[in-house]
């Protein structure tokens, strides 16, 4: 990457492979999800130094129930231990954790690890985690619908003002910039229902690095695609960057 060059204020990755990583090693499943959780340890902070403001990691879909529950709890134990030994690092290190998703879906224990995580972070103002728990971009559009209805029918919102900078607000990310950097790892190349909206704009990398292997550098190569890239906004090339400059 370029440090003369803009980075992404806002990257969302889809962190993938974890599994194949640990077959690769004929280990158990969850020892890929072991090494993953120390991935976002090290992903996290380094994101931070790079300059990025704000990192979307997708930590559960609303799709994964669909996992042996073995394998769930387990992914579920790992979520409520991060929390439980990060909070401290958070707060020292400066980095505010917001969660989307149906987090109320999730057990008791992990939401009050949230809750409390969320809460004593919340005036941190540098650098934000964002963990997309329980997180499904078509129920997000679903809920969005239904309470946007909701408001209409309430007469909080005109219905004749219909457009998309006022339903935006009825997302979990209403408060969120959209993602300037989409990255996903292990090779796989779709989006599998991960911020369809919010990325309508975003730039896409994809890796075949498997989570658990993902490092600083794979971050800065990322990165260094997006500063190759042009951002039009539907715009011209001349129009963004106009001759001469
Ligand atoms: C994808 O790998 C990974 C997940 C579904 C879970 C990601 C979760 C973590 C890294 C741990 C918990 C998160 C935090 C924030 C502490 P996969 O299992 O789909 O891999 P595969 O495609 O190779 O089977």
């Amino acid at each position: 990457m370029d440090p003369s060059l803009a980075v992404p204020a806002h990257v969302a990755i889809i962190m993938d492979g974890n599994g194949r990583w640990a077959t690769q090693r004929g280990l158990p499943r969850i020892e890929g999800h072991r090494r993953g959780v120390e991935t976002v340890r090290a992903v996290s902070r380094a994101a931070r130094d790079l300059g990025v403001r704000m990192l979307t990691l997708y930590a559960f879909s609303v799709e994964n129930w669909r996992r042996p529950a073995e394998e769930i709890g387990a992914l579920m134990g790992l979520l409520e231990h991060y929390l439980r030994r990060e909070l401290d690092n958070l707060r020292r290190e400066g980095i505010r954790l917001r969660t989307i998703g149906r987090t109320q879906d999730l057990p008791a224990g992990v939401q009050a690890r949230l809750r409390e995580a969320e809460a004593e972070t919340r005036h941190l103002t540098g650098y934000t985690l964002v963990l997309a728990l329980n997180y499904g971009s078509r129920t997000e559009v679903a809920e969005a619908a239904r309470a946007y209805a909701a408001a209409v029918a309430a007469g909080r919102q005109p219905a004749g003002e219909a457009s998309w900078e006022h339903f935006r607000r009825y997302l979990y990310t209403a408060e969120l910039p959209d993602p300037d950097l989409v990255v996903r790892t292990s090779g796989e190349t779709r989006l599998s229902n991960f911020l369809l909206l919010q990325a309508a704009y975003a730039e896409f990398h994809f890796t075949p690095v498997l989570w658990p292997d993902f490092s600083r550098a794979d971050l800065e190569a990322a990165i260094a695609d997006y500063q190759g890239r042009e951002r039009r906004f539907g715009r011209t090339s001349a129009q963004v960057e106009p001759a001469g400059t």
